[in-house]
């Protein structure tokens, strides 16, 4: 039998998208899932607003923790899979408890766009590093469910979660800023949207490359931010703050003079590893909505 989507299932309290970890990327997909009148059921490790109490033990054989989800046409999986043998432990648990539904249960998961490794452009058909422990958990996810693709994301952000609050946490020094190149992203509001996408046309065996379509050169980025943190109204920005952001922006001048770059951004090919982020959107008929982070 192939379920289409949104027809309903046989069992009790069956769903049309199953959320296996409503974590931050949730934030964004269940109000889309409402507004969109998709009916749905998420877990989370601890049961917490209402979500279904599930958790996923890798290393375990028990399917009795599988017996808490409800029937679903597309599982999403959110947290991280790895290496050999959690992605079949996972299909074959809810495959054992859910075995009227198990042949036609679909499998969307969250990957990595650091599985692609060239130092050029990569878009969703460039040879990836089939050794990484999350390539191999999704090669194996996409060769043992019935149906199974998997988005790549990139850097996730939205709401509270601003690429400009990275800076500290990576650019650390002069040095951490020069060895920096490009940049992906993608907001939260188009995973969730990408998530609808590919349930209401499943592509199975396909990893996609999520990205908002941008290359973000750091220095570019870090040069915008510190002049923006240090133009803000006098007395809204720390004294230890401002000296930081002082750093930056010298960091970046001097950066420019030794490496010879004449303007900001830097030329592509100057900033390494870039993402073509086309291909999902374009197969799917959409685009993003996020993008020129500021
Ligand atoms: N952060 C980034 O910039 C970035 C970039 C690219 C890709 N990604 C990938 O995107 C995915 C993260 O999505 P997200 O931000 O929505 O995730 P998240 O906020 O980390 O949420 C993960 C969810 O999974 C649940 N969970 C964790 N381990 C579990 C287990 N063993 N069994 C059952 N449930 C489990 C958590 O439960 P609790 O809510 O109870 O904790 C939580 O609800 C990850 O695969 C991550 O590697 C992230």
């Amino acid at each position: 039998m192939i379920v289409h989507h949104d027809e309903p299932l046989p069992g009790q309290g069956a769903v049309s998208l199953l959320i296996l970890g409503a974590g931050w990327t949730s934030t964004f997909l269940l109000p889309l899932l409402q507004r969109e009148g998709i009916n749905h059921a998420a877990t989370t490790t601890t049961g917490r607003d209402g979500t279904i109490p599930f958790i996923f033990d890798p290393e375990s054989e028990d399917t009795s923790p599988f017996t808490a989800l409800p029937p679903a046409k597309t599982i999403l999986i959110t947290f991280p899979l790895k290496g050999t043998g959690q992605s079949s432990r996972l299909v074959s648990g809810y495959a054992a408890t859910h075995p009227d539904i198990a042949q036609d249960v679909r499998y969307i998961q969250f990957g990595v766009t650091s599985i692609w490794k060239a130092e050029d452009w990569q878009d969703e058909n460039s040879p990836y590093d089939t050794s990484n422990a999350r390539a191999i958990a999704e090669d194996e996810l996409m060769r043992v469910a019935p149906a199974a693709s998997v988005l790549s994301l990139a850097g996730l952000y939205g709401g509270a979660r601003q690429p400009r609050n990275w800076v500290h946490r990576v650019i650390t020094s002069k040095e951490a800023l020069r060895a920096k190149g490009a940049l992906h992203v993608i907001h939260g509001e188009d995973v969730a949207r990408a998530v609808v996408a590919l349930h209401r046309n499943f592509t199975p065996k396909k990893r996609w490359l999520m990205c908002d379509m941008h290359v973000y050169d750091w220095w570019d980025l870090t040069e915008d931010w510190a002049r923006q943190t240090l133009g803000a109204e006098e007395g809204s920005v720390s004294a230890e703050e401002v000296e930081k952001q002082k750093d930056l922006l010298a960091w970046v001048g001097e950066l420019m003079m030794e490496e010879n770059i004449r303007a900001l951004p830097r030329d592509m090919k100057l900033v390494g590893r870039r993402l073509d982020g086309r291909g999902f959107w374009q197969h799917m008929g959409i685009w993003p909505t996020q993008g020129r982070i500021r």
